[in-house]
């Protein structure tokens, strides 16, 4: 087991403008199915939301899960918030992207059935398409070539200032266990591709053009969410560790699509909000009606 006492990547999270164009746009794109929707979710107590999720202040949140070519995404739609405008672009540090490496990214472009995607063309370094969806989603497709073995899953992507980069390149190394898989260009940035024994990958790059990180509530808000076996010695695992702040206690959720999850979110050394989290699937409340089920971290492994 790795410092962080953490099985792997659980899912991404990503604030978006709209639930429904997010879910339409993945439907379309990537054949993403819905587990849930899940909210709307308000304070409990004043300040909770900042506190808890990092959110600008109090607002009404909802949130959607798809299992996205085997990859879980969580969506955010928050309203109330009180937003900051958030212009920038995929590559820049503090942005977040999806990233899939297909044999043919034409067939995905082709299903992009959104009017208002605005698709770029890219021949170097890797051919593919950079893509800014209405929804708020940004997403590189890019040709795989036969060495690929990612190809054809879906891949969180964080762009990340300069010192930020090298921390978090040798942190989720060191810490949390994953280890370097490959390398990835895509939207002007450069960094490595991360894997570990279970659950997503995710792509950590160095982004262009220093800017502020989005809070959870902005539009382009991220982060990312490991399994943990035991969420509370996760979080005295990180405590140790040093620099890792948890946002509060954890919490279990004892109603709604997801009761029996718990959770917290974590302030890291290296500026990306991480996520530690224990979703018991195969026992969640909405896993009977669903039309798809989240990817479990490692199915049988838990079991
Ligand atoms: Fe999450």
């Amino acid at each position: 087991m790795n410092r962080a006492r953490v099985r792997g990547i659980d899912h991404v999270g990503l604030t978006v403008r709209s639930l429904e164009e997010a879910i339409h746009d993945l439907r379309n794109a990537l054949g993403a199915g819905l587990c849930y929707i899940e909210g709307p979710i308000q304070d409990p107590e004043p300040g909770w939301m900042a506190r808890k999720l990092g959110s600008r202040g109090s607002c009404i949140l909802r949130v959607a899960a798809m299992n996205a070519l085997g990859t879980n995404l969580e969506l955010f739609e928050y309203a109330g918030a009180d937003r900051r405008s958030w212009t920038a672009t995929a590559g820049e540090a503090g942005t977040f992207f999806l990233l899939l490496r297909t044999p043919r990214p034409e067939r995905i472009v082709s299903r992009l059935f959104t009017e208002n995607a605005v698709v770029r063309p890219v021949e170097e370094p890797v051919f593919g398409y950079e893509i800014a969806l209405p929804s708020g989603i940004q997403l590189a497709i890019q040709r795989s070539t036969s060495g690929d073995e990612d190809a054809g899953r879906l891949i969180g992507a964080v762009c990340l200032n300069r010192y930020d980069y090298q921390g978090a390149v040798s942190e989720l190394q060191g810490t949390f266990g994953l280890h370097q898989a490959g390398e990835v260009t895509a939207f002007g940035a450069s960094g490595v591709l991360l894997t570990g024994a279970h659950g997503a990958q995710l792509a950590v790059l160095h982004g262009h053009s220093p800017s502020p990180r989005p809070a959870n509530s902005d539009v382009g808000g991220h982060h990312v969410a490991f399994h943990a076996d035991d969420v509370d010695a996760s979080i005295d695992a990180l405590r140790l560790a040093g620099g890792y702040a948890a946002r509060g206690d954890a919490e279990t959720i004892t109603e709604g699509p997801i009761a029996g999850d718990r959770w917290v979110y974590l302030d890291s050394p290296f500026g990306l909000q991480l996520e530690l989290i224990n979703m018991p699937d195969g026992m969640l409340p909405y896993e009977a009606e669903a039309e798809t089920r989240r990817r479990p971290i490692a199915a049988g492994v838990l079991a």
